[in-house]
């Protein structure tokens, strides 16, 4: 894998080995790597995952974001890029409110990581949601997966919904209709939790909603995860979200955490994957690089 910029172009083994790798404890030791953490978005998560996973396998790591770099002054993200690569950078994570920026890094020579593009994709993110349910279920398939909020403006949902299909799971979405894809038909959210396996609840994305977007002034008794509702999980039914959560918005703050709830342990596995995915692209360049020297 030379680089990460959505799960899409990786196999289903692809997948699974790097869920594998996230859950082992031999790393090897990247000591003389230097990686960029380039964060255009606000980011607590990721950003500090990245920063503890580059930590943990010996690496040393630089921190860039828009205000403090010249990306301000106009410089393109490639000619940036193309700088921390000339200086020494091995490998660069990148967050940006432009979907899919990485097009524009196609002639770079190092690895890049999407820590997420707008509301494109989020692979790692994907990764340690993944990694939740194997650990609490050993498998995907035929497991009921409910995903509820904004799905439209979310770079996690559609996402996560194809990658957890094509590994056997069945994934529904609830939430305000305004924010379904076209043509998809929420399920209630009464309905939802007598159904999940895993109930997903997602953070309203205001951040990319223009003036037209409809106000819920009662989202949470109308679509979110209430106390009431909760009660009609099933016994092993697991509550999953992203963060940041807004508590008393799409989940009542009671619920956070619930003994059902495995949200901290997302946080935990962000760091996992994030270590496994940069031993992974490492990994690849050092191969490339030692078949061009035999
Ligand atoms: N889930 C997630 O991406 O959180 P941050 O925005 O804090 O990184």
């Amino acid at each position: 894998m030379k680089s990460l910029t959505s799960l899409q172009h990786l196999s289903d083994q692809a997948i699974l080995s790097i869920l594998e790798q996230a859950d082992g404890t031999e790393f090897p030791d990247f000591a003389n790597r230097m990686a960029a953490n380039v964060f255009l978005e606000p980011s607590t998560r990721t950003r500090c995952s990245f920063e503890m996973a580059e930590m943990n396998l010996g690496m040393r790591s630089l921190s860039i974001d828009e205000a403090g770099s010249s990306l301000q002054k106009g410089e393109t993200l490639y000619d940036t890029v193309k700088t921390l690569e000339a200086i020494g950078v091995s490998a660069v994570i990148i967050r940006s409110k432009e979907k899919a920026f990485y097009n524009e890094l196609q002639d770079v020579h190092i690895p890049i990581i999407n820590a997420g593009d707008g509301s494109g994709d989020h692979p790692t993110q994907s990764l340690l949601d993944l990694l939740t349910i194997k650990q609490e279920f050993g498998s995907f398939r035929s497991l009921q997966i409910v995903i509820s909020g904004d799905i439209r403006h979310s770079r996690i949902a559609s996402a996560n919904a194809s990658v957890l299909k094509r590994l056997g799971a069945e994934v529904w979405f609830s939430g305000p209709q305004e924010w379904m894809p076209d043509g998809i038909t929420p399920i209630s959210a009464d309905e939802g939790c007598r159904q999940a396996d895993v109930w997903m609840s997602l953070r309203t994305q205001l951040e990319r909603h223009d003036a037209m977007e409809p106000v819920f002034p009662n989202y949470l008794e109308q679509f979110g995860l209430t106390p009431e509702r909760a009660e009609r999980f099933k016994p092993h039914t697991i509550l999953m979200h992203p963060g940041p959560v807004n508590r008393g918005v799409e989940l009542h703050t009671s619920l956070v955490e619930a003994p059902f709830s495995r949200i901290f342990k997302q946080m935990a596995n962000g760091v996992k994957v994030r270590q496994a995915v940069l031993a992974e692209v490492l990994k690849t360049k050092e191969e490339k690089r030692y078949e061009k020297a035999v």
